[in-house]
């Protein structure tokens, strides 16, 4: 059974993947509740922490139904990360996840995230401070190298592991590849078969069902598996993926009812954490996730994703759901139409 320090994780912990602007707290509460085992919280600016700016405390906050869960910080310079570990300490999660995966430029370019696979010196040094700084288990998150000429993860493993990590995710892309291609778990494997490992390794790229996880599982003996993108707007993806590894099976997909559910808690969960503005905001990049597969969809899309209020979202959903009780998705056309006010009755 895999552990991070003394926390209990579960035979095979399937991982909310950390994704900044998805997985804040409304989110993740949502995917725990699907079967997500561990949950981390997007990726957190060490220099915000220490400076106390609200995002980034923000960032911070869970809820005790949300445990395990780490608290993830990036940043350059070692001084800081070791403030910010302190700091992400005081709020009590399980453990402390150092991002040094993140290959978006804007973070690269001022030495945070992938930046250290650049500088495995620094990045080591990095890890020894957080460790010593900090009473929490501490996790890395990265990638398998650089770039094609330095996919030197199974070393930096070993040696992350003699900074006094308890745990390491890879993501099986190199930083040069970004999201491109397919994610390659040789090295993850590489990485989880080194006699000299003895923490806990967790496998990411790609992951998006469980024949799939059940593959990297057998394939590369990994002790848990984090899911991204496959989960964005899929809370379900954990059902089926725990299904399928239970018994090869694989539950109904959800019904509409148990979709629009799922939206409306969304809502009344994040407007009084983030307000309804930022709220209705972020949440128009999970719709179509939430609905996939519905038909007709598209059209009502064009209508909730421009909804100026939750009241209106509100109708959207129940029409969505009016629409398909009566056989009737087609009402949905009807939808794309601003100018046309579809009254529930109707349906
Ligand atoms: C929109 C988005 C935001 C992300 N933000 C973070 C982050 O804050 N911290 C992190 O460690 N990784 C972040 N990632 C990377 C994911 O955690 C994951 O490693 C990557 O998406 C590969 O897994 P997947 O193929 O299951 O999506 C992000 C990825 C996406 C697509």
């Amino acid at each position: 059974m895999p552990k991070i320090g003394n926390i209990e994780l579960g035979s095979f912990p399937l991982f909310l993947a950390p994704m900044e602007d998805v997985t804040d707290s409304p989110y993740r509460q949502i995917c725990k509740d699907y079967g997500a085992d561990v949950l981390v919280t997007e990726f957190i600016a060490a220099e915000g922490l220490i400076r106390d700016a609200v995002k980034s405390s923000n960032k911070m906050r869970f809820e005790p139904g949300e445990r395990p869960l780490g608290i993830q910080i990036f940043g350059d310079n070692v001084d800081s990360m070791m403030k910010a570990a302190a700091v992400a300490e005081a709020a009590c999660p399980d453990f402390i996840d150092i991002n040094f995966g993140c290959p978006v430029r804007k973070i690269v370019m001022k030495g945070g995230g992938a930046a250290l696979l650049r500088d495995v010196p620094k990045m080591i040094r990095m890890t020894e401070a957080v460790v010593k700084s900090t009473r929490l288990p501490v996790t890395v998150k990265t990638r398998l190298g650089w770039d094609d000429a330095h996919r030197d993860i199974v070393d930096i493993a070993e040696r992350l592991q003699d900074a006094g990590i308890s745990g390491i995710a890879i993501h099986g892309r190199t930083r040069a590849q970004l999201y491109g291609g397919e994610a390659d778990w040789t090295l993850i494997g590489e990485v989880k078969n080194n006699p000299f490992m003895k923490i806990p390794v967790f496998g990411n790229g790609d992951i998006d069902s469980g024949p799939k996880a059940e593959e990297m599982k057998n394939r590369y003996g990994i002790d848990g598996i984090l899911i991204g993108r496959a989960a964005t707007g899929n809370p379900w993806i954990f059902r089926e993926i725990k299904s399928w590894l239970a018994g090869h099976t694989l539950p109904p997909p959800p019904s509409v009812a148990e979709r629009v559910g799922v939206v409306r808690r969304h809502l009344l969960t994040s407007i009084p954490y983030k307000g309804e503005r930022a709220t209705l905001y972020e949440i128009r990049k999970l719709y179509s996730g939430y609905f996939r597969g519905i038909p007709n969809f598209r059209t009502w899309r064009t209508r909730i994703v421009t909804a100026a209020s939750t009241e209106e979202v509100f109708r959207i959903l129940e029409n969505i759901e009016q629409s398909h009780n009566a056989g009737n998705e087609d009402n949905a056309g009807n939808a794309g139409n601003e100018n046309t006010t579809i009254n529930p009755g109707e349906i």
